[in-house]
């Protein structure tokens, strides 16, 4: 057989999936598992997106759309920006993807070329090492442990820019950790960006719509306009209306670069179907209760859930105030064993946990922190404090 590109090589699987994929069949044997593993949230979306959809198919042309996606949900999210203080953008500022993740890895083939160097903040979510050690690119990743909230440092920012990076990838809300960063952090952010003019900057906010505890969502280019030249924003229906599989994205940024994304889109998909863009419509225009019910609830959720950690000793824990993550600090079980199964990293912890109390959590490690674990708490709600109670009676069985 021929050899397949060297790229391909430098593909992985999902480390996230391997678990969701272990807790199915730990279930199809039987076993009653509880599965606080895959990021999705758990919910359906509001009855008018249906309707628009049976609206839609009355009507299907059947034919090729924009590359840079329907003029309507270009307008409609448009709007939806305008709606978290994403003003002054037009259309040609925006393109619409097949989900945040096609949309994230257009932008990277369109931003870096082969060796250049990649800063990413860790923990970070998955895909922003895979994508870039598919196209080749140099990553350095920028450790911000649990001691500093997993939050990056200007002054950490300001040192790594130094050697003047092609991209510098930013998540807020955060995947894995939860974490939001306040307005003034932001601001302190963006005054080291400006201050270093030759890096792209993607800020990964797909989660803006679930902040709590009266928290609001900042951008860098709210605080530093000079910065829209270079900062592309990311966002999609995937997580705030309960439809990751209806897959439709956006990025908003400086013309050129989404042009670039556009004649990608050409080349890769050529555009997002029509009955996907009639849902991606009716969510991002039509009534906001559905999501707005929803970040309530994954408040009290992250309450109930920061309530059991908080009575694990040696267990920390910084308080996220968003997205559906809270991602403790567990290294204080390594060295231990549970039930005569030697825990040294979080794999081990992850595994004896699944085993031993049916619950799957995913290992730090897959997000660039080895000491930590994932917890994603849009299962049920039934689920939720059993889940927990069974962490908890796992850390007081060790020994
Ligand atoms: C931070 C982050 N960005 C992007 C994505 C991908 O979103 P989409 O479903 O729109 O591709 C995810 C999904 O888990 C995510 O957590």
């Amino acid at each position: 057989m021929p050899k397949l590109a060297a790229r391909v090589g430098r593909a992985k699987p999902s480390a996230i999936m391997q678990v969701a994929d272990k807790a199915k069949q730990l279930r199809a044997e039987g076993r009653d598992i509880i599965s606080f593993s895959i990021g999705v949230p758990n919910f359906l979306p509001g009855p008018h997106v249906y309707d628009a959809v049976r609206k839609a198919l009355d009507h299907d042309s059947g034919q090729y759309g924009s590359n840079r996606g329907d003029t309507a949900l270009l307008d409609a999210f448009l709007k939806h920006m305008e709606g978290i203080g994403m003003t002054g953008y037009t259309r040609e500022n925006v393109v619409v993807t097949i989900g945040a993740k096609h949309g994230l890895y257009n932008l990277f083939e369109a931003l870096v070329d082969e060796g250049d160097e990649v800063l990413i903040p860790t923990p970070y979510w998955t895909s922003y090492l895979d994508i870039a050690e598919i196209l080749g690119a140099r990553v350095t990743l920028l450790p911000c442990p649990p001691e500093q909230n997993y939050k990056l440092t200007p002054a950490q920012l300001d040192a790594a820019l130094g050697s003047r990076p092609r991209l510098f990838m930013f998540n807020n809300p955060s995947n894995p950790t939860g974490m939001v960063y306040t307005q003034d952090e932001i601001a302190a952010l963006a005054d080291v960006l400006a201050n270093h003019p030759d890096t792209w900057v993607i800020t990964d906010d797909i989660y803006n719509r679930m902040v709590f505890d009266g928290l609001s969502y900042h951008n860098f280019v709210q605080f530093r306009p000079e910065l829209r030249d270079r900062v592309i924003f990311t966002d999609s229906i995937s997580k705030t209306y309960g439809m990751p599989g209806w897959r439709a994205g956006f990025l908003a940024g400086p013309a050129d670069a989404i042009r670039a994304v556009v004649t990608l889109n050409s080349n890769h998909i050529t555009n997002v179907p029509e009955i996907v863009t009639a849902a991606a419509i009716a969510a991002l225009s039509g009534p906001q209760d559905v999501p707005a019910a929803k970040c309530a609830e994954f408040q009290q959720k992250r309450d109930q859930v920061m309530e059991v950690l908080a009575r694990i000793p040696g267990v920390v824990c910084p308080r996220p105030q968003g997205a559906f993550y809270v991602f403790p600090d567990i290294s204080c079980a390594f060295g231990k064993s549970h039930d005569g199964r030697r825990i040294g990293n979080d794999v081990d912890f992850c595994n004896a946990l699944l085993e031993a109390k049916g619950v799957a959590c995913v290992p730090g490690s897959a997000f660039g922190e080895p000491r930590s674990i994932r917890i994603s708490y849009t299962c049920p709600t039934p689920q939720l404090l059993p889940g927990m109670r069974r962490i908890e009676e796992f850390f007081a069985e060790l020994v």
